[in-house]
C-alpha cells in the first residue's frame, strides 16, 4: 500500500471505465468503475454522421465491436446494432461473449453515460476527452457543451465545483471548451513535453495538465515544475504498482488507470 501522506488526495478516474474487467467505453465498464468506487470516469467522444456524440476511442469501430468502418461515417441506428463487448477477451470470437443484458455492451452515448452519472447517487466526475476534434472544425465541443447544458453542467459557479473536465491532446479544442465555458476545467493531454511548455507552463485554454506515465517516468521533476507554475497533474494511463507510487509520491492529483479498484486498494480506499 503506498504510504505517502498525499495519497488520499489523489482522485482515481477509471479509464474507458474498468475496461481491464469489462470491455472499454460500455455501461458494463462504467457500472463496474462506480461499483469499485471510482472517482470519476474517462471517456473518449466522437461524432457520428448524423451529429450523435458517442463513447468510442479509435476512429473505426473495427478494434472494439462487431462491426466495421469510421464512427463519423456511421449513423447512431447503424452503431447501435453493434455489439461492443464481442472483443473483450475473445479475440478470435466470432460471436459475444455473455455480458448479460446486451444494452450493457452496445454502443454508449455520451448521453446515456450522463445519466449514469446523474443516477450513480454519489458524486462521480466526468473526464471527456474530444478525440479528432479538428476534423469538425468546433462541432465536437459545440455538441459537448450543448449536451452538458442540457444536465445543468455546462456552467458551474466555479471550476471547483465542475464535475465534469474536458480533456485533450488539441490545445484548440480546450481553448474552445474554455471560450464558451469558462469555469469548466480544462486538461491539455501530452504524450511528450514541447520544449516552450517544459518549464510547466500550459497553452492558453488549458488549465489541468495530462502527461502520461512515461513522460513522468522519465522526467519526475516535470511534475514539480508543474506544480510551481500552479497547475494540476492528471496522469495517464497507470496500471501498474511502481506507477501508483511514483504518482503518489510526486503528489499528483489524478491517477488516470484501467484498474480502479486495484489502485483504491492500493492507496488504502479499499
Ligand atoms: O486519459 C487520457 C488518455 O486516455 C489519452 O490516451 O489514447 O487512451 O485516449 P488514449
Ligand atoms: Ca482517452
Amino acid at each position: 500500500m503506498v504510504t505517502q501522506a498525499r495519497q488520499n488526495h489523489i482522485q482515481v478516474v477509471a479509464h474507458r471505465g474498468a475496461s481491464e474487467d469489462a470491455p472499454e467505453h460500455t455501461l458494463a465498464a462504467y457500472m463496474k468503475a462506480i461499483a469499485d468506487g471510482a472517482d470519476a470516469l474517462e471517456c473518449d467522444v466522437r461524432l457520428t454522421a448524423d451529429g450523435h456524440l458517442v463513447c468510442v476511442h479509435d476512429r473505426r469501430v473495427n478494434r472494439t465491436s462487431n462491426g466495421r468502418g469510421a464512427v463519423s461515417a456511421l449513423e447512431l441506428a447503424d452503431l447501435t446494432a453493434l455489439d461492443f463487448g464481442t472483443w473483450k477477451g475473445r479475440e478470435d470470437a466470432t460471436e459475444s461473449p455473455d455480458w448479460g443484458d446486451p444494452s450493457l455492451t452496445s454502443v454508449l452515448t455520451l448521453e446515456r453515460l450522463l445519466e449514469l452519472v446523474a443516477d450513480s447517487g454519489r458524486r462521480v466526475e466526468l473526464a471527456i476527452e474530444t478525440k479528432h476534434p479538428t476534423r469538425w472544425a468546433g462541432q465536437v465541443e459545440e455538441r459537448l457543451l450543448q449536451l452538458l447544458g442540457r444536465f445543468g453542467l455546462a456552467a458551474p459557479a466555479t471550476a471547483e465545483d465542475s464535475s465534469v473536465r474536458v480533456m485533450s491532446f488539441s490545445a484548440r479544442s480546450l481553448h474552445r471548451v474554455a471560450a464558451a465555458a469558462p469555469t469548466i476545467p480544462t486538461v491539455y493531454l501530452m504524450q511528450f513535453v514541447s520544449p516552450r511548455l517544459r518549464d510547466g507552463r500550459l497553452p492558453a485554454g488549458a488549465r489541468i495538465a495530462g502527461p502520461s506515465i512515461r513522460i513522468v517516468r522519465n522526467h519526475p521533476a516535470y511534475i514539480e515544475r508543474l506544480h510551481r507554475a500552479g497547475h494540476r497533474a492528471h496522469v495517464w494511463t497507470v496500471n501498474e504498482p511502481a506507477d501508483v507510487e511514483l504518482c503518489a509520491g510526486l503528489g499528483v492529483e489524478a491517477i488516470i488507470t484501467n484498474r480502479p479498484r486495484q489502485v483504491l486498494s492500493q492507496l488504502g480506499r479499499p
